[in-house]
């Protein structure tokens, strides 16, 4: 990783303040998409702040990941489309390319396959967590204890001065965060944990460890088996969104890799976030029906009213979310497959036509994103609503690990530490109780 340097000292944003004061900021040029103006001198040399909550103008690293043009609706990793990739490739080889930079070779890849495969199983004792769970926990708040308490367990991985460990710790991650989300659907169901088998592929095994029972077969559906393929390869990573940002904030104090992951899995749970697929079949059960749709759209667009159409919009995207144009075609092939005539997919279809042709939507360029059809995809699967969250988070731990393994090895890292606008009270005396009125 090399430092980002100003790129030229002929790229200089001028800044003029209130006293006339004239400060010079370098500018530093990307690879590809908007240069940045580096304030990191700023307080130093003007005493102001700068003030911009939501980060919605702020870039908070440099990272060579994950690159999104959100006018064009383009999503590459490490340079990438990921429509080539979703059609194209598998998880664990997409996996590979966002840790390390390529697409592996076959040597590689079998390498990176194997040394995943060998990890997914949890340490027996494990088991005991969620004896001390309800029956009816939420997964992400099962997933959120088990993978922070993951660090009492594998101590061996935990120094994250030690690229060895840090290696480590990422297949650990990896690996088992499908065999945990697995056995938290499992434990909800009072069936029994279902052993990873270490002859399905990474997509199949979730699949098998979800479903399988141990009294007879299970019957892979090599259909579903590529879609939950998709759908992994699809949620991969996506820049500094909320929870890749909450990871290296705090991989940032030099936290070990599982609290880091357990604080993304906590910030992904959101329903603004990760929590929105779940959100989109709880509003679309919500409309009920085609004819509904223009009432919802009419509340969504309504400012007294904070409902949302869950699935639309999206920080970055001004256009079409690519991932979104994928899994609608991913959504036809599985409930084609399955002959499944779902009529939440009604619904959406009818919500996603009127709101593109409705003028709010358009003039704020709110359109379809990741979350819109996830849902109804994996409804069709047989996968429950409440684990829609946990396998957003299994399939993003790739992206989180390798943002994390990034911000941990470039030589600019510092302690995450913003400033504030402060509107609070300025210095006063203390007053004793009974002089208080
Ligand atoms: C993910 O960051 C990532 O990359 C995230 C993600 C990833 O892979 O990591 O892509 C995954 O989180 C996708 C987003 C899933 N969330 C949802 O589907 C929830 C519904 N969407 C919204 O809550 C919203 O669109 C956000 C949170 C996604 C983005 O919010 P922003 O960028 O802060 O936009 P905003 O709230 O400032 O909205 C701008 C305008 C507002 O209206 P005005 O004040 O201009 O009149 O658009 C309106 C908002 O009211 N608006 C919506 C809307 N989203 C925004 N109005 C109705 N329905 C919506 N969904």
């Amino acid at each position: 990783m090399t430092a980002a340097k100003p790129a030229g000292s002929n790229k200089i944003a001028t800044l003029t303040g209130p006293d006339g004061k004239v400060t010079q900021l370098p500018i530093i040029d990307g690879s590809v998409g908007p240069s940045v103006i580096d304030v990191r001198k700023l307080y130093n040399d003007t005493g102001y702040f700068t003030y911009d909550p939501g980060y919605t103008s702020t870039g908070s690293c440099e990272s060579k990941i994950t690159y999104i043009d959100g006018d064009q609706g383009i999503l590459l990793h490490r340079g990438y489309a990921i429509d080539e990739l979703a059609e194209k490739g598998d998880f664990l080889e997409v996996a590979y390319l966002i840790l390390n930079g390529e697409l592996p070779t076959a040597d590689q890849k079998a390498g990176f396959v194997q040394n995943v495969t060998y990890h997914t199983m949890v340490h027996e004792q494990m088991t005991q967590f969620w004896r001390g769970f309800r029956r009816d926990a939420h997964p992400m708040a099962v997933m959120c204890g088990v993978v922070g308490a993951m660090a009492a367990f594998y101590h061996d991985s935990t120094d994250i001065t030690d690229p060895r460990q840090r290696e480590i710790a990422s297949y650990r991650l990896i690996a088992k965060m499908p065999t945990i989300a697995a056995m938290a659907y499992k434990y909800s169901v009072g069936q029994p944990f279902m052993y990873p088998q270490n002859k399905l592929s990474y997509a199949e095994n979730f699949l098998y460890m979800m479903f399988g029972i141990p009294c007879e077969d299970y019957k892979m559906s090599p259909v579903l088996g590529k879609a939950m393929d998709r759908i992994f390869i699809l949620h991969a990573d996506h820049e500094q969104n909320a929870s890749t940002s909450t990871v290296r904030l705090a991989g940032s104090s030099g936290a070990n890799p599982f609290a880091c992951i357990a604080a993304g899995i906590a910030s992904l749970w959101g329903p603004a976030h990760g929590g929105a697929n779940e959100a989109v079949l709880e509003m679309l059960a919500e409309i009920g029906s085609k004819d509904k749709v223009g009432e919802a759209v009419k509340r969504a667009k309504n400012k007294d009213d904070n409902f949302r159409l869950m699935g639309f919009g999206h920080r970055v995207y001004k256009n079409f979310d690519p991932r979104a144009k994928i899994m609608q075609k991913t959504c036809h092939e599985v409930l084609g497959e399955l002959g499944i005539k779902d009529p939440l997919l009604d619904v959406a279809m009818e919500l996603e036509k009127v709101a593109l042709q409705d003028d709010y939507f358009v003039q704020r360029k709110l359109y379809p994103n990741v979350d819109f059809y996830s849902g109804i995809i994996l409804k069709a699967m047989g996968i429950p609503t409440s684990m829609f969250t946990a396998i957003f988070a299994l399939a993003r731990t790739v992206g989180w690990v390798a943002q994390w393994r990034e911000m941990i090895e470039d030589p600019q890292q510092k302690i995450g530490r913003p400033r504030q606008l402060y509107t609070g009270a300025a210095k006063r005396t203390y007053v004793p109780v009974e002089k208080r009125r």
